[in-house]
């Protein structure tokens, strides 16, 4: 075996030297790399400057242009710890007579809302600002994780710095913060620090585990095709429900921003004006729905007795209009006046089709969409959700019937406590991925007593029941 054994003195030179050729070997590579990166975003430039020199009318504009620099162009924007290069080759997005130019070249849609200097690219469009090389900076490299959202899924940034329900401007995003409360999705998941906790919490999950646009495209048309066995049941959105949902969670991947970038989280809408309703302690002078305080006059049909000319008056100085009144005077701002009559607007078509007619019923029926019962026992509550292994026909049970079975006080516990261990079908099978969530944190007496006759509300009428 001796013999085998390397001599000692083996001479060292030829390995030497194969190290120091691929040295250098992989400095010319990474030069090259260099040069070849360079040269990209140089040869953008160099394009655009012919293309000013050629729309250069005087000689003076052309002599202008053709001293136009070439170099690295960066906007820093410290607070939101971005340095963008993106306009090293997006050169005329700030540059209105570019409309319409091919990229990247283009000038930016609206971009007079969100200062460049102020915002850079990335806070929106993520991708990799300090890379110089489209590839990089689009984020098509596999150890980036903030790869660029597909143009088509942009509108999900808005909501790191607006609420997404309360955007105008991004209406997209905005279904899909009606639609989560629609579908009953907090049934199963938390959000914003509220909701079940049987499926992945969506505001951690997501955020340590980035799901790409395509992945959650996929999952809720189809949540089976992706994830096999999976309890979330298949909704048979639309392709536009969908990508709305998709966009509500990208939006949680939130930038962390404060100060300046925070400042209008918040747009004029009425969801901002009932924020400031809260805030303000308005309840504590004004009754609405006969509750409240009594000083100043009831709230609730307010719009139709002023204009709104009188309201954003009285609301920026109400000394002005109604002179010694005790209501105080807030300081709001043109928007936030808006807001609270935008906000006393939906009270006042509420209270004239829901409140007015409080009935227990009704009340039930609303609280069964909030908490998400709905996502679980169907919108209509004829259960169907698929609970693999369950007894009850592995499906999540319908409540049509729950009058027949249950006590008014039964039917309370049962929502109060739930059933966190739902009976199997076939013994040795596996645990059935639903359970009845138990309600009693979350619910007051006087809710369960309208979940109840919600319930029996939905019990057919005798001449209905074909038996
Ligand atoms: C080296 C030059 C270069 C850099 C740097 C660069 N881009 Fe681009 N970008 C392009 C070119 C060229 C196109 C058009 C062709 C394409 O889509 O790749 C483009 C297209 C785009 C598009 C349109 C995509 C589509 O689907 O139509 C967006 C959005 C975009 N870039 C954003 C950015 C952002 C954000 C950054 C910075 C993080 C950036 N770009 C940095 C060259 C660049
Ligand atoms: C406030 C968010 C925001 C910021 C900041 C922002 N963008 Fe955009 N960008 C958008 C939106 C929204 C669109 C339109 C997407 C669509 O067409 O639906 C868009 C579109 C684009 C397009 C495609 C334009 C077209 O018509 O094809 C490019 C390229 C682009 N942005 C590059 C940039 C660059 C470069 C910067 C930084 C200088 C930047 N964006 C900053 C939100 C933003
Ligand atoms: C980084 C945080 C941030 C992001 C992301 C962002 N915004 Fe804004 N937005 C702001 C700030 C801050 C202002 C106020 C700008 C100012 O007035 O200087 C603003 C202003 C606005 C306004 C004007 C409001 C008014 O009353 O004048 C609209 C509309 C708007 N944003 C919509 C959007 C849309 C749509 C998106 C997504 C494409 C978006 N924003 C993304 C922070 C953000
Ligand atoms: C009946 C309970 C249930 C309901 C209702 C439900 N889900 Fe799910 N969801 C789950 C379960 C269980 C998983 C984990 C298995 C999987 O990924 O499919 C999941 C996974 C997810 C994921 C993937 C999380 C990740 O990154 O792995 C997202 C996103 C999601 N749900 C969103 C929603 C939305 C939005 C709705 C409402 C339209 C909804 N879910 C309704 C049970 C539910
Ligand atoms: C995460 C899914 C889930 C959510 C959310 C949920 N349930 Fe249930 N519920 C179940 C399951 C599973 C059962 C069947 C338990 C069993 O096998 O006994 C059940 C059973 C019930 C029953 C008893 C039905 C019967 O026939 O025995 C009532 C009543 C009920 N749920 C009401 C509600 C109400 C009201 C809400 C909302 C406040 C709600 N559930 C939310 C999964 C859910
Ligand atoms: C300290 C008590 C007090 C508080 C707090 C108060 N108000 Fe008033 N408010 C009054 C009084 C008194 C009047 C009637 C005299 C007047 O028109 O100023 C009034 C009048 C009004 C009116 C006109 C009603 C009408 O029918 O003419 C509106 C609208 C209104 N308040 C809204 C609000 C809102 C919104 C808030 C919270 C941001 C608020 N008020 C906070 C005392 C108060």
């Amino acid at each position: 075996m001796a013999s085998l054994k390397s001599p000692p003195t083996e001479p060292r030179l030829p390995t030497l030297t194969f190290a120091l050729l691929a040295l250098a070997l992989m400095v010319l590579v990474v030069a090259g790399f260099l040069r070849e990166e360079r040269r990209e975003w140089r040869s953008y430039q160099e394009s655009f400057r012919d293309l000013e020199i050629a729309r250069g009318t005087t000689v003076e504009e052309r002599r202008q242009a053709r001293e136009r620099p070439i170099e690295l162009a960066q906007i820093v924007v410290p607070e939101l710890d971005t340095v963008d290069r993106c306009i090293s080759c997006h050169l005329g997005v700030d540059d209105a007579t570019y409309a319409g130019a091919g990229q990247p070249f283009a000038y930016h849609p609206d971009h007079d809302v969100h200062p460049f200097e102020r915002f850079g690219c990335t806070v929106c469009h993520a991708g990799q600002g300090r890379a110089t090389s489209a590839r990089e900076a689009h984020g098509d490299v596999p150890f980036w994780d903030r790869p660029m959202l597909p143009l088509d899924f942009v509108e999900a940034s808005c909501g790191g710095c607006h609420d997404p329900s309360d955007n105008p401007a991004a209406p997209r995003l905005a279904r899909g913060a009606e639609l989560f409360e629609e579908a009953g999705c907090r049934g199963c998941h938390r959000l914003d620090g509220w909701g079940g906790g049987l499926a992945p919490d969506l505001d951690r999950q997501i955020n340590g585990r980035p799901r790409s646009p395509e992945w959650l495209m996929q999952h809720f048309l189809d949540p089976a095709q992706v994830v096999p066995d999976s309890a979330m049941p298949r909704y048979g959105f639309s392709p536009d429900d969908a990508k709305a949902l998709t966009l509500l969670m990208l939006s949680r991947r939130r930038p962390e921003v404060s100060g300046y970038h925070a400042s209008r989280r918040i747009l004029e809408s009425a969801e901002t004006g009932r924020r400031l309703f809260r805030a303000k302690g308005c309840i504590g002078c004004h009754q609405i729905s006969g509750a409240g305080g009594e000083v100043g006059p009831p709230l609730d049909h307010v719009v139709t007795r002023r204009t709104e000319g009188w309201l954003v008056a009285h609301f920026r100085e109400p000394r002005a209009v109604t002179p010694g009144t005790v209501m105080p005077d807030f300081d709001f701002t043109e928007a936030e006046a808006h807001s609270l009559i935008l906000f006393l607007r939906r009270i006042h078509e509420r209270t004239i089709t829901v409140l007015d007619e409080p009935s227990p019923e009704r009340r039930g029926e609303i609280l069964f969409k909030r908490y998400g019962c709905r996502g679980c026992h169907g919108v209509d509550a004829t259960g169907g959700v698929p609970n693999r292994n369950s007894e009850s026909g592995e499906q999540v049970p319908s409540l049509i019937y729950v009058k027949e079975g249950y006590t008014r006080a039964e039917l309370k516990d049962r929502i109060r406590i739930g059933v966190p261990k739902v009976g199997k079908l076939e013994p040795d099978g596996p645990e059935p991925p639903l359970a009845m969530p138990g309600f009693g944190d979350r619910l007051t007496e006087g809710q369960l007593d309208d979940l109840v006759s919600y319930l029996h509300s939905l019990y057919p009428a005798e001449d209905e029941l074909d038996w």
